[in-house]
């Protein structure tokens, strides 16, 4: 998970003007969506609290100002899913076991970090830094500002950690729970760790960057949190999984062709080892919602539905750095320009997940359920039609200075 980048609402709220890609197929917020939207929901009560604060809200402690609170007005849905359904993940333990858990590699055979950076043990070091140092000259500033963006969304895994334990059914009850759910969490946990770990360090030898204003970014960010609407919900929850690491597996595949296109080969190996994980996170949480379909169709169809009427919100929408109260609007618009992630990706992803789960020929269905699969099984084009609008519409020439890059105009 942790993909860097752009959502197609972001995208489109900034580049494209707000409404276009809203216009008629993802509702503007404020949108009241708990009455009616959780996948299993009905004649339930669940809690709906809502945030309120439009940009970072700022509280008086002592004699400083602390932000603690996101720039994003949001209603916050909490445990949809009925309780009876928690079973159904108990009884999916052995499977886990069995199917899901195959998909983490051991440490020993992991690759870590320091296999693909200087040894700074080694007499060598400073030679190799160098090396790396002259090899970053050729990468553009705009490409550095999608690396950026990217490894500040691996950075934030604690959030997303945190995510996948408010998940019912299936979270880590301990902090060391032996079950199969518990575990992957963890060990996903830990692959992940890498990533950040990795390009935090390219960037930081690389001294193209602003490091200080990058971890007050990181640090904000984990603050804030992020707010998928899962509800905590392992429908919705790995629902957004499957579609968050594809996204960091295109995002990633990208940024390596993009640096391999700029000569920096090691760059475009660090970056295409961190997306073959993500490809390996996204087999696994694909195969959980396939088994999804299989045992519990309608359930697991109106969630899809929810899920993308909602609009899969990317783990890094709150981001901030003390100075720009769009950034992530901003971020996400240069790595669309850049190809890196785009609404086109967007289409696509929902696309090949449809595809993977072979939602259009799933039966034992309610009305509700074959309406949810219609809408689920239609939605690409559509997005792709509102895409293709929305770009003719697309403002040219706009730029935006980034403290991560020392203040550097881009061109969004
Ligand atoms: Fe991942
Ligand atoms: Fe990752």
């Amino acid at each position: 998970m942790a993909s860097a980048v752009c959502l197609v609402e972001c995208m489109g709220a900034l580049k494209y003007g707000c409404s276009s890609m809203a216009a008629g197929l993802l509702p503007p917020t404020p949108f009241f969506h708990g009455a009616k939207l959780g996948p299993a929901n009905l004649g339930r009560s669940h809690k709906v609290s809502m945030t309120t604060t439009v940009p970072p809200k700022a509280k008086e402690v002592g004699k400083s100002k602390i932000h603690f609170q996101p720039h994003e007005v949001q209603e916050q849905v909490t445990h949809s899913m009925p309780p009876e359904k928690v079973e159904i993940f108990n009884s999916l333990e052995d499977w886990a076991e069995n199917n899901i858990l195959i998909h983490l590699k051991s440490v020993e055979k992991s690759w870590q970090p320091q296999d693909f950076l200087p040894d700074p043990s080694s007499e060598g070091f400073i030679d190799e830094v160098k090396e790396l140092r002259e090899r970053s000259l050729e990468l553009p500033d705009d490409y550095l500002v999608c690396l950026v963006g990217d490894m500040i969304t691996e950075e934030a895994l604690p959030t997303y950690q945190t995510m996948l334990n408010t998940l019912d059914g299936v979270r880590d009850e301990t902090g060391a729970s032996p079950t199969s759910w518990a575990t992957w969490t963890r060990m996903w946990t830990a692959e992940e760790n890498r990533h950040g770990d990795l390009l935090n360090k390219y960037l930081y030898l690389c001294g193209r960057v602003d490091m200080r204003q990058i971890e007050k970014t990181i640090q904000y960010l984990v603050g804030f949190g992020m707010d998928p609407r899962t509800e905590n919900s392992p429908y919705l929850g790995f629902l957004y999984t499957s579609f968050q690491e594809r996204a960091t597996f295109i995002s990633h595949g990208n940024t390596a062709r993009f640096a391999k296109g700029c000569g920096d080969l090691k760059l475009a190996q660090i970056c295409g080892t961190i997306a073959a994980d993500e490809k390996r996170h996204e087999t696994a949480y694909t195969k959980i919602v396939e088994k999804l379909f299989e045992i519990d169709p309608d359930t697991t169809m109106l969630a899809f539905e929810d899920m993308m009427r909602k609009k899969v919100s990317m783990p890094a929408h709150l981001m901030y750095d003390g100075q720009d109260d769009n950034l992530f609007e901003h971020f996400s618009a240069v790595a669309q320009r850049l190809g890196v992630y785009t609404a086109r990706d967007y289409a696509d992803i929902l696309e090949f997940l449809v595809k993977r789960w072979n939602v259009e020929k799933i039966e034992d269905l309610s009305s509700k359920g074959r309406k949810a699969q219609d809408y689920v099984c239609r939605l690409a084009p559509r997005i792709r039609r509102l895409d293709e609008r929305a770009q003719e519409r697309a403002k040219q020439g706009q730029t935006c200075a980034f403290s991560w890059i020392f203040n550097k105009d881009v061109l969004l």
